[in-house]
């Protein structure tokens, strides 16, 4: 499907093959609820919403969709999207309570029950390891900025792997390990809160050293048959003007933002000009012999999760991020910019080939207005995934090996230190009932695939 008549196809779309997965997502904290249950622990986002301040409105994950004990309708709704993938987070300290020693069995039986659920359904599982939910015993040893976490991530790594592998094949360590370490430990505006830029820079490196030990453990533990992968928050840094300042501050954003992560990974070393960055900021990566090994293990996907891209300045001797001006906005305030998407394939393309990729969040937050039965009539979000898989279509096109698309999120959820407020969901969630009604970007999602099969060759 690289023709480069695909490039002016009048619908882009209508060019991706029939073996394009597609799927939603979803992750652990923000729709399980049952913090309480069945032996879990709390994790640092359970003790982070206990802030004042921390999260709108002091919201908290503990019932938030109650997906725990809805979990066979869940599935069913995913089914009739007509998806083939469902990409889910494992609670960490629901299967490890405390993050440490042997598996709970109820916790572990949760995910057993939904894998099955899944498959009984024609669903094939997409799980995701770590999506920020750290049990608080391992914060409170020290937490990401400690080399210890990466080793008790990889036990707990293999603890899942044990009991799942022999149903699940798609596993992804970590997601967005720049969010986990710097809005984390550095901004201190996710949990567990920290303004500490040093200890987000050790992070950065324990949770990618943790990523690689659990990438080893698995693969050694496994037959051939499963696929390994990261997925990290991608975007496009480019300078709001041509001036060396914003270029220099582009550079610069670009480093520790994007190849901070992609370098290491799939390159097997940090970028010269981030330590060097670091280095004159007084910090250094808490690097040891054969991590960047470890860290490198071969990996058979990397997730892209996309949202937008960014113009930066360097006014001032500082990297700030400028608005394009001119761009409709999500409600996250998030400009919307599909071209950047393209960009950003192509560049992954260019510069880290031989990596298939497969697009596992993207999607947009509006003010929905419900009908009276709960309907949502969200042509904003409609056009949004219209463009963005679009934008894909395109850079496939253009030879950027693309192989699926995961709509974030199959239901309105908790939405971090947002709270309840931000709904992402392509299914409205009732709070007060808990009734899921698929909104129209939902039916158009399901439609657009079914085409897609039918017309793909
Ligand atoms: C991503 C997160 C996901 C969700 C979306 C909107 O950064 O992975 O959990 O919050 O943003």
């Amino acid at each position: 499907m690289n023709e480069p008549a695909a490039a002016v196809h009048p619908d882009p779309i209508a060019t991706l093959p029939a073996s394009f997965r597609w799927g939603v997502a979803t992750s652990a904290y923000q729709i399980e609820g049952a913090t309480a249950e069945d032996g879990r622990t709390p994790s640092i986002w359970d003790t982070f919403c206990r802030v004042p301040g921390a999260v709108v409105r002091g919201e908290t994950g503990d019932v938030a969709c109650e997906h725990y004990h809805r979990m066979p309708d869940d599935v069913a709704l995913i089914a009739s999207l007509g998806v083939d993938t469902y990409r889910f987070s494992v609670s960490w300290p629901r299967v490890q309570p405390g993050g440490r020693g042997p598996a709970n069995p109820a916790g572990l039986a949760f995910y057993d029950r939904l894998v099955d659920t899944l498959l009984a359904n024609g669903v094939d599982p997409w799980l995701t390891l770590y999506h920020w939910d750290l049990p608080q015993e391992l914060e409170d040893a020290g937490g990401w900025p400690a080399r210890d976490t990466a080793y008790r991530f990889a036990d707990y790594a293999g603890l899942v792997f044990a009991k799942l592998s022999d149903r699940v094949r798609a596993w992804t360590t970590l997601n967005e390990p720049w969010c986990a370490a710097m809005l984390g430990y550095a901004y201190g505006v996710h949990a567990p809160g920290r303004r500490d830029f040093p200890a987000a820079i050790a992070s950065l490196h324990h949770l990618l050293l943790g990523h690689g030990l659990a990438v080893r453990a698995m693969r050694a533990a496994g037959n051939g048959d499963h696929r390994f992968g990261i997925t990290l928050n991608l975007g496009t840094a480019d300078p709001a003007t041509d001036s060396d300042a914003d270029r220099d501050a582009a550079r610069r954003a670009d480093a520790l933002g994007t190849r901070a992560y992609l370098d290491p990974v799939l390159r097997g070393s940090y970028p010269a000009d981030l330590v060097e960055d670091l280095a004159g900021d007084g910090v250094t990566i808490p690097v040891q012999d054969g991590d960047l090994d470890v860290i490198s293990a071969p990996i058979d996907v990397l997730g892209v999760n996309f949202y937008f891209g960014q113009l930066f300045s360097g006014a001032g001797g500082e990297v700030t991020p400028v608005p394009y001006g001119d761009r409709p906005k999500t409600a996250m305030g998030w400009e919307i910019v599909p071209e950047c998407f393209t960009k950003l394939l192509l560049r992954l393309h260019r510069d880290y080939p031989g990596t298939p990729m497969v697009i596992t969040e993207n999607g947009a937050a509006f003010d929905d207005e419900p009908d009276a039965g709960g309907f949502v009539r969200d042509g904003d979000r409609t056009a949004y995934l219209a463009e963005h898989i679009r934008a894909v279509a395109l850079a496939r096109a253009e030879g950027a090996d693309v192989r699926g698309y995961f709509a974030w999120s199959l239901l309105d959820n908790f939405e971090w230190a947002e709270g309840y407020d931000k709904r992402f969901g392509i299914v409205r969630v009732d709070y007060d009932t808990q009734v899921r009604v698929p909104k129209q970007s939902a039916l158009w999602y399901r439609d657009m695939i079914a085409r897609t099969r039918e017309a793909g060759s």
